[in-house]
């Protein structure tokens, strides 16, 4: 009998993101680093998306011939993504408008396997109906995903939905994080007291329906998340920890620098002038892609960096204030304290600007890539969570990797400014200590031997066994 070599094996995979930019960006470097092995990769998006990429990005120079970037109808515009239900109404275009178009790619294409985005059990649907393998991905944390996936059990026990002090009390029932879970660090979708909300069930029903693929992808390692992976494996065995995907990438390319995923016009200004900056000087200020704030809060937090008397570097992104639009009065003490010692910018290249010498903490909302690459960094940081995982992943960086600050719903310039100060000058020492450790973790998961680079060899040769 002939042996079959699996490595003899060029397989097509089809990669579906919830094309949003955290999802998008960690999924597209899940492509480049797939292609890196000589797979056929299909990147999937909504035309939007697809028009952005190619507007902002260098996407397409940066694969071979064996890349193709597939736009679907469906999707919804800038405008429509920053009011309220924003991404209520993207999920619901994905699901009805891009949906008969995805199974007509799917059918008609030689694919291997497809990995979606976890959120899109449409897609799970869809590749079921025509026989084909799916693997899930999922942009948040271990922590995140196992509380998204505990909710029926929070539900059953009584601790959902939350109750009078609620917010401040533990539970029990999300297993691995008995001793510091509080209400208030559950994903944002379950404050609200009758539980019917669009968010809540969306992502507690999708998380709920991983185990229906073949294996679930998480950027993320086990040096940072292993008892949480543990708790996720009694229902999903087959999990690849192959993150930081964007370090993984690098690592790979043997690289320091890898090119920009973003779907906004970077503003390379502000490296100049943190080139002009102190080593650790600078607080860099970002809210991620889609949370927004209110001018109230805008003003606390200004009050709070410009009487903290660091350095900062704020992403002012242009849809930042909720529900207001033009120019604003700026307190004329708010505007001399920036030109003395801040820099405003829409949009940053952000691996960058962490990276650079200058910066000494972020203050963010803890989205799960501003996390990762922080970490990567080792930057201290200042938490204020906005929505979804973030508020899980907030308790996380604050009480057990103890890598900065959860402030979570507070928003009081003192308290701000006694955070940037605390994190900045009088505790950097003891954060320092603990981010440069786990940063030299993260590079060694993702260098030949780490568990990361092993996981990915091993989805790699996974997938590849599909062909036979
Ligand atoms: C949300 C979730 O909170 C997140 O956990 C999930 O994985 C995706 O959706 P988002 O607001 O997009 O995330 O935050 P984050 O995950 O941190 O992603 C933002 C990305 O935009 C980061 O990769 C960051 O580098 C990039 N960015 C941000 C820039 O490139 N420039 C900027 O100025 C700001």
């Amino acid at each position: 009998m002939l042996s079959m070599d699996p490595s003899a094996f060029v397989p097509h995979v089809a990669i579906f993101p919830f094309p949003a930019q955290g999802h998008v960006n960690s999924m597209l470097k899940v492509a480049q680093l797939l292609s890196l092995s000589n797979f056929h990769v299909s990147f999937l998006v909504t035309v939007d998306t697809h028009d952005r990429l190619l507007n902002h990005t260098d996407v397409l120079s940066r694969f071979g011939s064996e890349f193709h970037l597939q736009a679907l109808p469906g999707g919804i515009s800038l405008d429509e993504m920053n009011t309220r239900d924003g991404v209520g109404k993207l999920y619901d275009s994905v699901n009805t408008i891009a949906k008969p178009f995805l199974r007509e790619f799917l059918a008609e294409s030689p694919v291997t396997c497809v990995i979606a985005d976890g959120i899109l059990s449409m897609v799970a649907d869809v590749a079921e109906e025509i026989n084909l393998p799916i693997i899930y991905f999922r942009t948040i944390s271990a922590c995140a995903f196992w509380s998204y996936f505990s909710i029926p059990e929070l539900l059953q026990a009584g601790e959902l939905p939350l109750k009078g002090n609620g917010m401040d009390i533990t539970l029990t029932k999300v297993k691995g994080m008995e001793d510091f879970l509080r209400g208030r660090d559950l994903p944002s979708f379950c404050r609200v007291s009758d539980l019917t909300s669009a968010d809540f069930r969306l992502l507690s029903t999708e998380t709920r329906q991983t185990p229906r693929a073949r294996g679930l992808i998480l950027n993320t390692f086990e040096d940072l998340e292993g008892p949480i992976l543990s708790q996720i494996r009694t229902v999903c065995p087959n999990v690849y920890t192959i993150g930081p995907v964007h370090a993984h990438l690098k690592a790979r390319l043997a690289t320091k620098c890898t090119s920009s995923n973003s779907l906004w016009q970077e503003d390379e200004s502000c490296i100049n002038w943190l080139d002009t900056q102190p080593p650790k000087s600078v607080l860099y200020v970002s809210f991620g892609s889609i949370a927004g704030v209110t001018k109230e809060e805008l003003l606390e937090f200004w009050y709070g960096l410009v009487n903290s008397d660091q350095n900062f570097l704020w992403v002012m992104r242009a849809d930042l204030i909720i529900g207001q639009e033009g120019k604003h009065e700026i307190p004329v003490e708010l505007e001399q304290g920036t030109k003395a010692r801040g820099y405003m910018a829409d949009w940053v290249p952000q691996e960058k600007v962490l990276a650079h010498r200058a910066i000494g903490g972020f203050l963010t909302h803890s989205g799960w890539n501003s996390t990762l690459e922080s970490i990567v960094e080792g930057v201290p940081m200042i938490c204020w969570p906005r929505f979804a995982d973030q508020q899980v992943n907030s308790r996380f960086i604050g009480e057990v990797w103890k890598m900065g600050l959860d402030i979570k719903d507070t928003c009081d310039r003192d308290i701000i400014g006694k955070s940037i100060r605390n994190l900045m000058e009088k505790r950097r020492g003891e954060f320092l200590q603990r981010t440069e450790q786990m940063a030299s973790m993260a590079r060694r998961t993702v260098n030949e031997g780490g568990s990361s680079y092993i996981n990915l060899d091993r989805l790699i040769q996974d997938i590849r066994l599909m062909c036979l």
